[in-house]
Order: structure tokens, then sequence, then C-alpha cells
């Protein structure tokens, strides 16, 4: 079978593999939410009398084997077909013959692919919600456990003042929770069912689209059809932003791990499980993880630019460019879970050596403090501030514990 548009000529071969590139494969990504919104959409033209009770029982039962074929890597999707959508189609017209014919009543391909990107959006975003959620619950266990260890606070890398593992962690905990925030305003975009748009422009034909958004678990119809279909790529750089909000930390957390883990500061160690060896010196044991996950969490952001920079200056109406936000979001989701769920395993499996860390707790980490304590004695801060400096060599040790 051919493609949805087929109509007597042959596509040139070198513009086929252009215009489809790589997204007949990324399309495997989008089969299972395809098949759950062409069930809303089948059920609703049921209740519109489009499709018969017979022909709906008939669509239903194709789309379940799809799905089947699908969990165990068996629905393909060729070049020829160009998207799920036409190997969804087709296979339907296969099992379900006329029923599967009368699928696409009321929809184009325009609405269908925003609806299966908004529904795979969501369980993308689902997903990293809880797994910033079970990242910020190891940073705040690990700030718990050692809320009261003493760290030397730096700044320019220099030591500064006196701070804690708890005060460290607690901050990484808060920076995820402020990210997931972020991605909570994108589930308001999220919700918003685009189907029963069609090509940007609705039909004439009284299609319920209520219904259709209840069905697919949407709070809400997206209310403009044109936008329905333009807003694509907008939510899901918006769901990349906010992700990129965690990634920032991430590869922050993953700097000061891979330095503090080091012999010469020791104050950190990491479990031989999560380090790599070298192929020529035997001693070494490497962060990898934590070096690919400074380099990976900051191609977010760049995954976000690309989408963007496809949406900027286009023309109303759905363009093909459209089709190219599809990868960056795919592999910038898919590096954000990935570099969450490695910094949770590292987070929780790190080991916190007191007796390190205690060793930065040199005298000058107390200059501030000890100038602090001249002013309770009434002095004006910028004078005792030069007292402390002019005499910096006769500050005394002190319990970093007391
Ligand atoms: N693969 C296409 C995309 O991702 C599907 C939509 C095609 N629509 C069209 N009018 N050519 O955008």
């Amino acid at each position: 079978m051919g493609k949805l548009w087929q109509k007597g000529y042959d596509l040139d071969s070198l513009v086929e593999e252009f215009t489809v590139g790589n997204d007949y494969i990324l399309d495997q990504h989008l089969v299972r939410a395809d098949c759950a919104a062409s069930t809303a959409h089948a059920v609703m033209l049921n209740s519109i009398g489009i499709l018969t009770d017979t022909e709906l029982v008939a669509v239903k039962d194709g789309l379940v084997s799809i799905l089947r074929e699908s969990a165990d890597g068996l629905f393909a999707i060729s070049r020829e077909d160009e998207d799920c959508h036409t190997a969804i189609e087709n296979r339907l017209i296969r099992s379900a013959g006329e029923a599967g014919k009368k699928i696409h009543t009321g929809r184009s391909r325009n609405d269908q692919v925003a609806a299966a990107v908004r529904i795979h959006d969501r369980a993308m975003l689902f997903a990293c919600i809880e797994a910033g959620l079970g990242l910020a619950e190891g940073l705040i266990e690990l700030a718990g456990t050692n809320e009261f260890v003493p760290l030397p606070g730096r700044t320019h890398l220099q030591k500064a003042m006196p701070s804690s593992v708890g005060l460290w962690a607690g901050a990484f905990a808060e920076e995820v929770l402020d990210g997931l925030v972020q991605l909570w305003g994108t589930y308001r975009l999220v919700d918003q069912c685009p189907l029963g748009a069609a090509a940007g422009y609705g039909v004439p034909i009284p299609l319920d689209r209520e219904l259709t958004a209840r069905l697919l678990g949407f709070s809400r119809v997206q209310n403009n059809v044109s936008y329905a279909v333009s807003s694509r790529g907008l939510v899901e750089a918006h769901l990349l932003d906010g992700l990129d909000h965690i990634c920032i930390m991430l590869s922050r957390l993953a700097q000061d791990l891979i330095l503090f883990s080091l012999p010469e500061f020791g104050y950190f160690g990491l479990p031989d499980r999560l380090c790599t060896g070298s192929s020529i010196m035997p001693q070494k044991k490497n962060p990898d993880a934590l070096e690919l996950v400074r380099a990976k969490s900051a191609s977010v952001s760049s995954h976000a630019a690309r989408i963007k920079a496809v949406l900027h200056a286009l023309p109303s109406g759905y363009n093909r460019d459209l089709q190219e936000t599809k990868e960056p979001f795919i592999a910038g989701s898919h590096t954000a879970l990935q570099c969450i769920a490695v910094m949770d395993l590292t987070v929780r499996s790190l080991e916190v050596h007191p007796e390190n860390t205690v060793k930065g707790f040199t005298p000058d980490i107390y200059a501030t403090d000890a100038a602090i304590e001249l002013v309770s004695g009434g002095m004006s801060f910028r004078e005792a501030y030069r007292e402390v400096a002019a005499r910096i060599e006769e500050l005394g040790d002190r319990d970093p514990v007391a």
C-alpha cells in the first residue's frame, strides 16, 4: 500500500529519501501515542454516526494488534510509508477493510502528528518529573545524613567560609525542585488536545472535540485550530528548557563530584562500580559517567535551540519544517532522563569522608567570622575587615564541628 497522498505518480527517490529522512525510524516512538489518539478519534467518529459499532470494533481490534506488535518490536514502518500515521492507517485498512478507510475522516496528518507528539510529550514529562523527584529525594537524604559534616565553602574555587555537606547537597535539591516547577508549567501547555484541528483549519463535520480530548485524558481542547498545529515544537522546546534547568545543575554537580573526589581532596568517594578503568594505567579509576553527565547535559539546551531555530519565521499553517523538531526533542529528552538517572544513582551511592572535609578548615576560612566577632564588640565592619586582613597569619585554629 502506498502513501496516504498517493495519486498516480512516483516520488523522486532522492526527494523521498530527503523528505522522510529518519522520520520513519523516529516514529517508532510515536506508535503507541498514535494508536491511543486513533482509538479516541474512532470512538468519537462512532458517537457522531460516521463509524458503525461493528466498524468501531474492527478499528479498535486492529489498533490493539498494532500495539501488541509494537510492544514486541515487530511493527514495521518503512521509508515508503513515510511515517507511523501512514503505516498505521495502511495496516488498519488491511485488517479492518472499509472501516480502516474511514478512520481519517475529519483529521489530517497535521493534527494527527500534533496529537501523537503531545501524548508522547506528556508521557515524557511525567517520566522526567518522576525522575527529578527521585533525584531531589536522593539529594535531600544526602543532605540530611550529612547535615553537619563540615565542608569548606568556596567562591572562585578558593576557600571562603565554613559550610556543610548538608548546605551543599540541599542547594542542588532545591535547584531540581525549581526545575520541576518549570516542568509543571509546561504540563499546562501540554494538556490541550489538538485533535479536530485537521490541517489547521477545522473541517465542516460536527466533530466532538471535547469527547476526544476527554478520552485521551486532556483536560481541555486546544481552542484555536491553527494554533493547535503551529504550537508543535513550541511545547517541546518549553519542555526541554525545563529539563535544561535541571541539566545545568547536573553538570555543576558532576563537576563538584569529579573535583572533590580527587585523592587531592578526598571529600567524596565514588564506589568502584560507578567508575571505569584505563587500558594502560592499572591504577586508574575514572569518573567517566560524571564526565558524560557534564557533557551530555550540556547538549539539552542545544537541542532546545535547534527546535527554536526551526520555528523562527515559519509562515502560518503546517510546514514540513515542523518534522525537524521531532529528532531534537526525542534526543534532548532521552539524554536529560538518562543524565538524571545516572546522577540519582551516583548521589545515592556517594561516600562522604568527613576526615578529609575537615582538612580544609585552615584558620583563614574563619576570617569573615573573626571580623564579625569584632563588629559585635562595637567596631565598624570596614574597620574590622581591615584589622583581620592585616593579621590573617595570626588567626587560630577552630573546631569546625563546634
Ligand atoms: N512526518 C510528518 C511530520 O512529522 C507528518 C505530517 C505530514 N504532514 C504533511 N502535511 N505533509 O510533520
